[in-house]
């Protein structure tokens, strides 16, 4: 292998939605004492590297996407003390740590925000945000601009003299305010943010909402439908995603991690239409890498899939970034939820068929076939907490109990993400199922059929889905690097391609068994096997 090639080129980064993973105080929300205490369990699964999401001081609209303090630890979570023994603590064990940067919008806590609501009309620090008087007298929004969470993307201020006055843009929830890019204090700002957390020894840092980051002037209207939803994959020429000068706020962030020792990474969240568009992010003066949304809201169809993968793998070559594979995250449906659908393809953050009707033993096998299908692909794969464990998602949390802010923005008809941010079961025979320490229950409940899927139930299971995520991270490391894909034609609705001499993979995603004789040697499938691949499926198998 050569030692050369940054480690991001073929890095597993397991994402850490850190309210969720390990709470050690008893306050039923994760921390980072939480989190070191569980890092020996991430390097026996075998990840390269944890990305925790907001950790920041936090109101907590969005669950931490709401930043008031881009420089600090939210005490929820613990201090920048903590945040520095975990880093020192997970490099010591060879894991790497990617921070999250919120930098298209603040918190409307925060004081730059404050003080623009606080100055009136004059004060200077709107201009770092979008403040705009609204049409018809003032009456209505300045623009026909949607937030995602549903809803127009702007909400009118009270003045200081109370009356209603200016209106402010947010593509996201009201408390996330939208900077604008334009302003040289904004720039300014986020340079010494994104130094603050390189020189602390972050090893990269994940961009949220990159398209959102510089709006076409003048904010003309979009054109939006009155009816029309956040559908970011879909839009062409939007006056307020994916704009071209967004990518001069990446060079000038890569122009500082590139001033930087081992090989730091920018990865972008960027949902954007198809994956030319999305290549644009990571070239070569640009960011390193970027979430692949086509393969994440692929239904479970050959191909669909082959597409997406094909699509992908076409687009990036000519800009020389490496793949990365995702099924899940906190933003979206489980996966293995979602492949027990009948349409088993992806919405978007949270506005899903939560409801329809799901065969979950189905999805199961479907999701521990994409498993080995996401981890023999060329490039670097996302796992989300949980994944490993086969949890699904939680459809049916009370409603006082849900939280994500798309739940009120869509007037309760969008029950949201939460369903997919339950805290993580590590053991025991009910909640809080070793989340904390005592009996304190966790922010969000834990459905009393988990007791099966926690950490300490799958743990010595040779046949669980844990086991299955640990033998193919193993074999993942011995096996691969960078050997190209090249596809094997075992029919239309079956996966199967090699990765050089080291492997072979196959996913049977029709309806009839596979005969797998002479394709090679059986390394690691899915489930337990004859000679044959049964239907949603997958094995791993050495050729010759
Ligand atoms: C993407 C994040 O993953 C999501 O959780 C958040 O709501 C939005 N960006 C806004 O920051």
């Amino acid at each position: 292998m050569d030692d050369r090639r940054p480690w991001w080129r073929t890095a597993v980064v397991y994402e850490v939605y850190l309210r969720s993973f390990a709470d050690s105080d008893g306050d039923g929300v994760g921390d980072i004492g939480g989190l070191r205490s569980r890092l020996p369990y991430l390097v026996d699964l075998g990840v390269d590297a944890v990305w925790i999401t907001p950790w920041y001081p936090s109101p907590m609209a969005d669950g931490g996407y709401d930043v008031t303090d881009h420089r600090d630890i939210d005490p929820r979570y613990g201090t920048l003390a903590d945040a520095d023994a975990l880093l020192d603590e997970a490099h010591e064990r060879g894991l790497r740590v990617v921070v999250d940067l919120v930098a298209n919008h603040t918190s409307a806590e925060h004081p730059w925000f404050r003080s623009a609501l606080a100055g009136g009309r004059e004060a200077p620090e709107r201009a770092r945000y979008f403040f705009r008087d609204g049409r018809d007298g003032g009456r209505l929004p300045p623009n026909d601009w949607i937030s995602a969470f549903g809803g127009p993307a702007w909400t009118r201020v009270r003045e200081p003299d109370g009356r209603p006055g200016q209106w402010y843009l947010h593509l996201f929830a009201p408390e996330q305010p939208d900077l604008d890019w334009d302003h040289p204090a904004v720039q300014e700002e986020f340079d010494g943010v994104v130094r603050f957390w390189l020189d602390r020894g972050v090893d990269g840092i994940r961009v949220d909402a990159a398209p959102a980051m510089a709006k076409v002037p003048g904010l003309p209207d979009a054109g939006h439908a009155a009816d029309a939803t956040f559908d970011s994959a879909g839009w062409v020429d939007n006056p307020h995603w994916d704009v071209d000068a967004v990518h001069e706020v990446f060079r000038r962030w890569r122009r500082t991690a590139d001033g930087y020792d081992g090989d730091r990474l920018l990865v972008s969240e960027a949902v954007v239409r198809g994956p030319e568009r999305l290549s644009r992010y990571v070239r070569p003066d640009e960011l390193h890498t970027t979430f692949n949304f086509d393969y994440l809201r692929a239904p479970w169809d050959a191909r669909a899939i082959r597409a997406a993968v094909d699509g992908t793998l076409a687009a990036l070559a000519p800009v020389g970034a490496p793949a990365t594979w995702v099924l899940s995250s906190h933003d979206e449906t489980r996966h293995l939820t979602r492949f027990g659908r009948a349409s088993s393809g992806a919405a978007t953050m949270g506005f899903d068929a939560l409801g329809a009707p799901v065969d979950l033993a189905r999805g199961r096998r479907r999701a521990r076939a994409a498993a080995l299908l996401t981890l023999a692909l060329p490039g670097g794969a996302y796992l989300y907490q949980g994944e490993e464990l086969g949890l699904p998602e939680v459809e049916d949390l009370p409603e006082d109990a849900l939280q994500d802010p798309t739940w009120e923005r869509s007037g309760r008809t969008a029950r949201g993400r939460d369903g997919c941010r339950v805290p993580l079961p590590w053991s025991g025979q009910g909640p809080p199922y070793g989340f904390g320490p005592g009996d304190g229950q966790p922010w969000l409940p834990q459905p009393p059929s988990w007791r099966e899927l926690s950490v300490a139930a799958q743990q010595d299971d040779p046949a669980s889905t844990l086991s299955l995520h640990r033998s193919a991270l193993r074999l993942r490391r011995e096996l691969l690097t960078d050997e190209p894909l090249t596809w094997l034609d075992l029919g239309d609705d079956v996966l199967a391609f090699e990765r050089g001499a080291a492997l072979r993979c196959v996913v049977n995603l029709s309806a009839r068994p596979v005969p797998l004789a002479g394709l090679g040697r059986s390394l690691l499938t899915s489930e337990d096997l004859g000679a044959d691949l049964p239907p949603d499926t997958a094995a791993w198998l050495a050729p010759g």
